[in-house]
């Protein structure tokens, strides 16, 4: 009987998950060495090939996060069970090319260390790197990835009644596109480097007409924002009603606040939990893992 294991930040979700599937929860322990090094020890350790379905959020903390999974995925495969990733939010997703030169290839890197420790494959949801739902094989790790678009433009609909799907720029065409969304705010330059050493992206944005519509501006991800806020603020006053939405709602710095500046709803799913998590994949992850 496959079981489910959750790591750090991710108990609740478990516990959906598990409501949902009729899968057992099976624990681990996780302490620090003095040095700071990370040690996993499951408290079950009898799996006869039995799948183990290791829930992570990857966020935030992504790089610790990322360890924890990896020492988690090779202790089930030491103690005789097969495990598969469940990484609602996958982090490093939009370093999914090499950009530039002399770059990582951040996502390869992480997709082969999960199989080289034992992940037998990767469930995913709405992840940067593929905008359909469906199997691949990325890296030799079999990739599975569900989406939540459609639970969250459902919700939007419960909340706002009849709304225009908008993307906030040709970015999102790919993730909409099933929800048959064709309106997109044009033009989006990548990279720049900020003063303070960061990357950030700079866009300009044609603005399409919406005759005072309730307007649902919806991406994959809202990160630092600065997407949705563009968009979000060349819109205010031409829809009747704005509300943002997107599966992955890190929301960092003080984005939150800017956007609510902007925006009448903001809507993200428990992919990563926040004060705008309305929306729960438990269900969509629980149907995958009962199959
Ligand atoms: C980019 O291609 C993504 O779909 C999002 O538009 C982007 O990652 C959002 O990032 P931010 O919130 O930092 O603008």
């Amino acid at each position: 009987m496959p079981n489910i294991l959750p790591c750090s930040g991710t108990a609740r979700l478990a516990e959906s998950i598990s409501r949902v599937s009729g899968f057992g929860i099976i624990k681990k322990n996780v302490n620090k060495f003095p040095d700071g090094e990370m040690h996993i020890k499951l408290e079950n350790v009898d799996f006869k090939g039995d799948v183990v379905y290791i829930l992570q959020s990857l966020f935030p903390d992504q790089n610790n996060s990322i360890v924890e999974l990896l020492l988690t995925i090779n202790a089930v495969s030491e103690s005789g069970g097969r495990p598969v990733a469940v990484v609602p939010y996958m982090p490093y997703s939009r370093q999914d090319k090499l950009f530039e030169k002399g770059e990582a290839f951040s996502l390869k890197a992480i997709l082969m260390s999960m199989k080289a420790c034992g992940a037998e494959r990767l469930i995913t949801v709405d992840p940067h790197f593929s905008r359909r739902e469906g199997k691949s094989v990325m890296f030799g790790l079999t990739v599975t990835s569900l989406s939540a678009s459609k639970a969250v433009y459902d919700y939007a609909k419960s909340v706002n009644g009849s709304i225009v799907l908008v993307g906030p720029d040709e970015g999102s065409m790919d993730f909409l596109s099933d929800l048959k969304c064709t309106v997109f705010m044009k033009k989006k330059k990548k990279f720049e480097d900020r003063k303070d050493g960061t990357l950030n992206y700079k866009i300009s944005l044609d603005v399409p007409d919406f005759n005072g519509k309730n307007v649902l501006l919806m991406d994959d991800i809202i990160s630092s924002g600065e997407t949705m806020v563009t968009a979000a603020k060349l819109l205010k006053g031409k829809g009747k009603n704005v509300s943002i939405a997107c599966t992955h709602g890190l929301f960092i710095g003080d984005s939150a606040k800017k956007l609510k500046k902007y925006s009448d709803t903001i809507i993200a799913t428990d992919t990563v939990e926040s004060e705008f998590s309305k929306v729960s994949v438990a269900e969509i992850i629980a149907r995958e893992i009962s199959e």
